[in-house]
């Protein structure tokens, strides 16, 4: 699988979205944040700010929904055009009716597991989904460390997809720099989120590339 690079625009400069969205442009994706303030202690935007990015059409939205309730918000953020839209197992009253809407209205979908949260008990389920996100921090602010010991389940997620025959992404998101991404790659993730890392280097594109190189080395 090829290295995905989703920039998370969190912490981005949000009084020049397009001016920060045309930095990252070299990227695949660009990985918007949804922060209701009750699923994580933060703030940030809601859909009309993810429709924004959508409408600039610099790159393709992948929503990240740290919000309660996405089993009644989540399906705004397909039908607005967004690429994929994760949603936090944790939240979720119905997972599985969830995905298959999404589905039915066009967008991928992507699984959250905050860090407590095993795979274990989706593993039934991960035909229904396009990506895993597995968290390697928790989940509310950017410029957060790594958190190592997720690598297991990172390599726990990648083992059930394999074994399942599914072409299913494992997505990582929380510190991810060059520093940590060769470590995530190898524990077999393939679509990595990155906000500080790459809006605090001075050039984002050449950052964008590094932690692409990176990860090729050990994304099969
Ligand atoms: C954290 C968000 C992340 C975060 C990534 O809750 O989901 O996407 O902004 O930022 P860094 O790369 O700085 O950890
Ligand atoms: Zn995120």
């Amino acid at each position: 699988m090829k290295p995905t690079i989703s920039p998370s625009i969190l912490n981005c400069d949000i009084a020049d979205l397009r001016g920060e969205l045309t930095k990252i442009s070299s990227a695949d994706v660009a990985h918007v944040d949804v922060m209701d303030n009750h699923f994580v202690p933060n703030l940030s935007w809601g859909l009309p700010v993810a429709e924004a990015v959508v409408a600039s059409k610099i790159l393709p939205v992948d929503a990240h929904l740290m919000i309660e309730d996405p089993d009644r918000w989540a399906p705004s953020y397909a039908e607005i055009g967004c690429q994929s839209v994760t949603f936090h197992a944790e939240a979720a009253a119905a997972p599985l009716r969830l995905a298959r809407e999404l589905h039915r209205i066009g967008s991928r979908v992507g699984l959250a597991l905050r860090p407590a949260t095993d795979i274990a008990p989706f593993v039934d389920i991960l035909s229904e989904f396009d990506m895993i996100l597995v968290m390697t921090v928790e989940p509310g602010f950017g410029g957060q460390s790594f958190i190592d010991s997720m690598l297991p389940k990172v390599r726990r997620t990648r083992e059930a997809i394999n074994a399942a025959g599914l072409e299913v992404s494992v997505q990582v998101d929380g510190g991810v720099s060059r520093r940590t991404i060769e470590r995530a790659a190898e524990a077999g993730a393939d679509n990595f989120v990155a906000g500080s890392a790459v809006f605090t280097a001075d050039d984002a594109c050449a950052e964008i590339a590094t932690l692409r190189e990176l990860a090729a080395r050990h994304c099969h």
